[in-house]
């Protein structure tokens, strides 16, 4: 299994979650309970535009962005409880190898040639530009600042040439085309076995297969899989100096790259074969529906250009998923980031709010105040509240200690046969991708065990009729214990903790998803402490988090404290010419939130830097300031401005404080 390797430029959102991390999840989960041997993969996409647009809004490195959101996107993952086998990067090593190594083979086999392209150039950056670093004016609804690849506003698919008056996005240069070459994969030639080799998918989503129907009927054209940048993975020729792999090639060959690496993590070098050559494994691929074109169409064709390994088993492509009747919009801050949310909330509301409204066959939305409902009258009312009042009938009337249940009666017959039937109930629609329908069959049986609960009136009987009271009771706390490991796929924080009350959870692991309803707690064994399962949010809570979104400032990074880095002698400390200037003129580059364009003094010497400080600091403030300056770090261009050198300054999450001196000394002087 895998889900679609999320861009390393930003925290993960709902979106992301619903679209296919939360599904894969639920999916992996219940094969594990089934006995099925499965492998999860994933890890970050930390190459393509995505990447270097965020580091130059930044004014940071790529690297630097990238190993931060590696890093933040890992954790939020961990803390949902997304259970992944190997979550990798792009970037490492053997991922680089594999790609070109796909590369090679493909044009060794003759599935790729190199084409000569007319493509924009920027004159004043100096580079070729990618669609998206393309603005203009839409030539169908006249929208500002359209994209070269596609007109938000209307939603037209665009070709950069089409736009009118044509803007540098970095710089605002009037870019003018120019002949490069790239290599171009034949995707046209695959059209024929595609075709064939989908028309056997009758299970598929329809709208993954009448998507790759709407392609087919167009014609496969032939694709570059090259581009003029230095980020990325390098073309493996010399003749392709200068030039990376396209990002939408190499990220699903990080599919493979993450389960060699997982194999390296066993010490079981060999262990990924298995998984990607053997024909009986099925290979799914968990992603929302802007990524199906990818992972149809075009890595289909590549890994049939390549031979030996196997095809995608199932694509379940979801939906998007809306928030508050709006588009999500990352620019607008329309989102609800996880390490937000994870700092307010537990994970299994959510992923509890997420799953009942996902985005399966079409677009769903989000709401604060569903998720205010649905945690409130669903999880604590109906969940929480079953499980909790058996377990308090317990701990009150039996000591704690699970009574001997008497002789059954018809109504509790009628209970353990709806619990007997359960895993194949909600297992069948897992398997079917139905993950909404799924859930649903799982709180009913919460919803049963209530009212069993009171017509059953334990409370009554436990005088009248102790036998019948103890039936009752055991039959509450079968379905109870149903619930923890039937649950898991979907609740797996709260399921676990029932298990811990219950006293089951030694026993974890040995248990089988279709026995789990047999599980059963002997007579006198003792459960453990009640624990709240769920807590109310208040309406308050609520207003908070919806007055947040749409507001850009809002948005917090968590950057994790940096790791230590490798000692060093002081020879390799010494390599930096750490020099004292003064700030004489400081202006925001026009365009940007974060960039401050500073005329530096050090000594005799006048220069310029570009530093992202802008969104802490008003340029006003820095005239004047001594800092420490980086001053032999090779010339660069930052947003198409001139920077030559680097201040230095603390950063912690979003906050930034400049070095500067204790003590007047003259600017140029050295700093050690
Ligand atoms: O759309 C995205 O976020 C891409 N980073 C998904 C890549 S999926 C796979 F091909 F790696
Ligand atoms: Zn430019």
């Amino acid at each position: 299994m895998t889900s679609a390797l999320p861009y390393a430029n930003g925290p993960i959102h709902l979106g992301h979650l619903a679209g296919c991390y939360l599904p894969a999840d639920i999916f992996v989960r219940y094969h594990r309970l089934k006995g099925t041997e499965v492998l999860y993969i994933c890890g970050t996409d930390e190459h393509g535009v995505p990447i270097t647009i965020q580091a130059e809004a930044e004014g940071v490195s790529p690297q630097e962005i990238v190993d931060r959101y590696y890093e933040n996107i890992k954790t939020s993952f961990a803390e949902m409880g997304i259970l992944f086998d190997n979550f990798s990067r792009t970037t490492r090593e053997i991922h680089h190898r594999l790609a070109q190594d796909f590369f090679l083979r493909l044009l060794e086999k003759g599935y790729m040639d190199v084409r000569e392209v007319e493509q924009f150039y920027c004159p004043n950056c100096e580079r070729f530009l990618a669609d998206r670093y393309i603005v203009g004016t839409c030539p169908h609804c006249q929208a500002d600042r359209a994209r070269g690849d596609v007109c938000e506003q209307c939603g037209r698919w665009l070709e950069p040439e089409v736009l009118i008056d044509p803007q540098c996005k970095i710089c605002g240069s009037r870019p003018s085309p120019r002949s490069t070459t790239h290599w171009f994969f034949k995707l046209s030639e695959f059209q024929e076995s595609l075709e064939q080799w989908l028309a056997e998918k009758k299970d598929w989503r329809p709208s993954v297969l009448n998507l790759c129907r709407g392609w087919f009927r167009e014609g496969l054209e032939d694709r570059p899989i090259t581009r003029d940048q230095e980020w990325g993975v390098k073309v493996p020729l010399p003749e392709g100096e200068g030039k990376v792999l396209y990002v939408w090639f190499d990220a699903p060959i990080g599919y493979i790259s993450s389960t060699v690496e997982w194999a390296e993590l066993q010490g079981n070098t060999d262990a990924w074969r298995t998984w990607w050559l053997d024909h009986d494994t099925q290979l799914v691929h968990f992603l929302a529906k802007d990524n199906i074109v990818f992972h149809a169409i075009i890595w289909p064709a590549m890994l049939m250009g390549y031979g030996q390994y196997i095809l995608p088993g199932s694509i379940p492509a979801n939906e998007f998923l809306n928030l508050e009747g709006r588009k999500l919009s990352t620019s607008e801050n329309w989102a609800v980031w996880l390490p937000d949310y994870l700092r307010e909330f537990e994970p299994d509301p959510l992923r509890y709010c997420l799953t009942v409204n996902a985005p399966e066959g079409r677009d769903s939305d989000f709401s604060w105040r569903d998720f205010q409902v649905r945690n409130n009258n669903e999880l604590a009312d109906i969940l929480g509240n079953f499980v909790n009042r058996t377990v308090a009938f317990v701990e009150r009337y039996y000591g704690g200690k699970i009574p001997e249940a008497g002789a059954l009666a018809t109504e509790d017959r009628e209970v353990l046969a709806e619990i007997e039937s359960a895993p194949g109930r909600i297992g069948e629609a897992i398997e079917r991708f139905e993950f909404k329908r799924a859930l649903r069959e799982l709180m009913k049986l919460a919803e049963r065990g209530n009212k069993y609960f009171n017509d059953q009136e334990p409370w009554r009987t436990i005088n009248d009729d102790p036998g019948l009271c103890a039936a009752t009771i055991v039959t509450c706390l079968r379905l109870v214990s149903a619930i923890s490991f039937l649950g898991e796929p979907f609740l797996p924080f709260t399921t676990h903790k029932i298990r811990c009350i219950l006293g089951l959870e030694e026993r974890r692991d040995e248990v089988h998803w279709d026995d789990a309803v047999w599980e059963t707690l002997r007579p006198g064994h003792r459960i453990g402490k009640l624990e709240i399962l769920f807590r109310k949010i208040d309406d308050e809570t609520i207003q908070r988090q919806v007055a947040k979104l749409g507001k850009k400032e809002d948005k917090e990074i968590v950057a994790p404290t940096p790791e230590a880095k490798e000692e060093l002698g002081i020879e390799d400390f010494s390599k930096l010419d750490l020099r004292v200037a003064e700030v004489k003129t400081a202006e925001r580059v026009p365009g940007t939130d974060k960039l401050i364009t500073l005329q530096i003094e050090m000594g005799e010497e006048r220069r310029q830097i570009v530093a992202g400080i802008g969104a802490e600091y008003e340029a006003d403030e820095l005239i004047g300031k001594k800092i420490v300056v980086v001053a032999n770090l090779r010339k660069v261009k930052i947003r198409g401005v001139e920077s030559h050198g680097m201040l230095l300054a603390a950063s912690h999450q979003s906050h930034i404080s400049l070095v500067v001196l204790d003590r007047d000394i003259e600017t140029g002087a050295g700093v050690s």
